[in-house]
């Protein structure tokens, strides 16, 4: 963080004093031309006030000493009065000496005044000058003939003085700006700033989350966002933690699962052997099922747990692979579950059966799990799911339906999202999530169809893969 002074608050500080003295500066031409027009209209209005004096006297009454002293008294050389169209000479101190500049106080303009300050300023205090104007009301014109200098050094007086007071005001401003300022905007960015910089060491640590204020101000709203943000990336960031200590548990998992499965599987093989009819008829799915089991933990273990390998697609029967879906349900018969098929026996289907038929097993098992812990008291409650599937052109539709009791909100609500759609005990929130993948990875769409009546449905729409004209030739051949 810098200093307060060479931070925002000093630049802010040092910018007001700057700003104000050119305020004052613009304020200084217009009262210098005003300070210089007052000192001659007093002069004038001294000599005039002498000046109809001596005029009522008769020229021998008035002694020379006198005539000194009234101009002494007035700083002028000489005195003239203007009446009635002539000019009288009232005194004199010398002979009228050569004019450098003449000014009438009743004929000078705002701009004139300003540039006849200026240039009193910048050149006068030696030259003489014959100033005029009328008296009062009258129409007698008082004129003097005087030199400048103590105009100028007053003038100058004046200017020295505005400056101490320009300084002064703006030093005061600046300050109370600087407090302003400091206050309001310095400070809570200088805590916005701690605080993310605190946040950014240990994003972890809840403690660490900007407390912001209710103000309504700009910046307590950024600091509400920065709150929200900050709870936002905790979130996320515990999110991500648990995801990546699940993978790797799922990989440690996963992998020992493999060597117990693959011992299952050798050990199942000898039951192909036994003449049991019991167990001839149910010996070649279990090998399929552990088959099945082997094949996924493999393939877990070869892509990773994060995504699944692209799907090696051929032509399958559906009604086939429904069929080993509610084998693999394997429904109790007691739960009266109805486990309705409506699937053309030619309907064909362009995927790979093994994600395929994991997206509809997942689908199906949830339908299976909501129907079992919805409605047991009910002893006349309908529990059906229904898949049925049709091809429309090169899409094949399938839909699964059941009449148990809907997704729940915190479901519908984390549609699809890993580890928080689910809303039953001891579920991962994960089977959606899969079907979801696998579904986009055939290049197809699931989603969750509002239907009028209870009940879950699920529609999945399969493409098959575009076959370009060249090979359905080589094909046809
Ligand atoms: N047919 C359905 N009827 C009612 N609720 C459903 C249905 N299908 C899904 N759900 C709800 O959606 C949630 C998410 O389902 P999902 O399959 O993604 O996760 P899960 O079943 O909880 O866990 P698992 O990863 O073991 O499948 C479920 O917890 C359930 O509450
Ligand atoms: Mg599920």
């Amino acid at each position: 963080m810098p200093t307060v002074l060479r931070g925002l608050s000093g630049r802010l500080l040092w910018l007001t004093i700057i700003f104000v003295m050119l305020a004052e500066i613009l304020i200084f031409m217009p009262s210098m031309a005003g300070m210089r027009m007052n000192w001659l209209r007093d002069r004038l209005d001294t000599a005039a006030a002498a000046g109809i004096v001596i005029d009522g006297l008769q020229p021998a009454e008035l002694p020379r000493a006198v005539q000194n002293d009234t101009l002494l008294a007035t700083g002028t050389k000489v005195l003239a009065l203007r009446k009635d169209g002539t000019s009288r000479l009232l005194a004199a101190t010398e002979v009228p000496p050569e004019i450098d500049a003449q000014y009438d106080l009743a004929h000078t303009s705002f701009l004139g005044s300003m540039r006849d300050a200026l240039d009193t300023l910048a050149f006068g205090g030696d030259r003489v000058m014959r100033v005029f104007g009328p008296i009062g009301d009258s129409d007698m014109i008082i004129e003097l003939v005087m030199t400048d200098k103590a105009l100028r050094t007053d003038m100058l007086k004046y200017a020295k003085k505005m400056f101490f007071i320009s300084l002064l005001i703006s030093l005061i401003t600046s300050v109370l700006i600087f407090l302003a300022i400091n206050r309001m905007m310095i400070s809570p960015i200088r805590r916005l700033t701690h605080s993310m910089q605190l946040f950014s060491e240990q994003p972890e640590d809840p403690y660490r989350v900007f407390a912001g204020d209710r103000s309504r101000g700009e910046l307590a709203v950024a600091g509400r966002h920065l709150t929200a943000m900050q709870v936002q990336l905790q979130r996320t960031l515990r999110q991500q933690k648990n995801l990546a200590d699940l993978g790797l548990a799922v990989s440690k998992i996963n992998h020992d699962m493999r060597n117990i499965l693959a011992s299952a599987q050798l050990m199942s093989d000898r039951l192909t052997d036994v003449e049991d009819p019991m167990v001839r008829s149910f010996a070649p799915k279990l090998l399929r099922t552990i088959d099945r089991a082997v094949g996924y933990t493999n393939e877990v273990l070869a892509y990773g747990q994060a995504s699944e390998g692209a799907p090696r697609r051929r032509r399958v029967n559906l009604s086939d692979l429904c069929q080993e879906v509610r084998d693999m349900l394997a429904i109790d018969p007691d739960s009266r579950i109805e486990f309705v098929e409506q699937i053309s026996s030619d309907l064909e289907i362009d995927c790979d059966s093994e994600q395929i038929f994991r997206v509809i097993h997942n689908i199906s098992r949830n339908a299976v799990q909501a129907l079992l812990t919805h409605d047991m008291a009910d002893p006349k409650a309908q529990r059906r799911v229904t898949i049925s599937a049709h091809r429309l052109g090169s899409v094949v539709g399938i839909t699964i339906d059941d009449t148990g009791p809907g997704m729940p909100r915190k479901a519908r609500e984390n549609l699809f999202s890993a580890f928080r759609g689910s809303a039953r005990s001891g579920g991962t929130g994960l089977g959606l999530v899969i079907a979801r993948e696998l579904v986009l990875a055939h290049g197809g769409t699931i989603a969750l169809v509002e239907k009028p009546g209870p009940g879950t449905q699920f529609r999945i729409e399969i493409p098959d893969r575009p076959v370009s004209l060249d090979d359905y030739r080589a094909r046809a051949l």
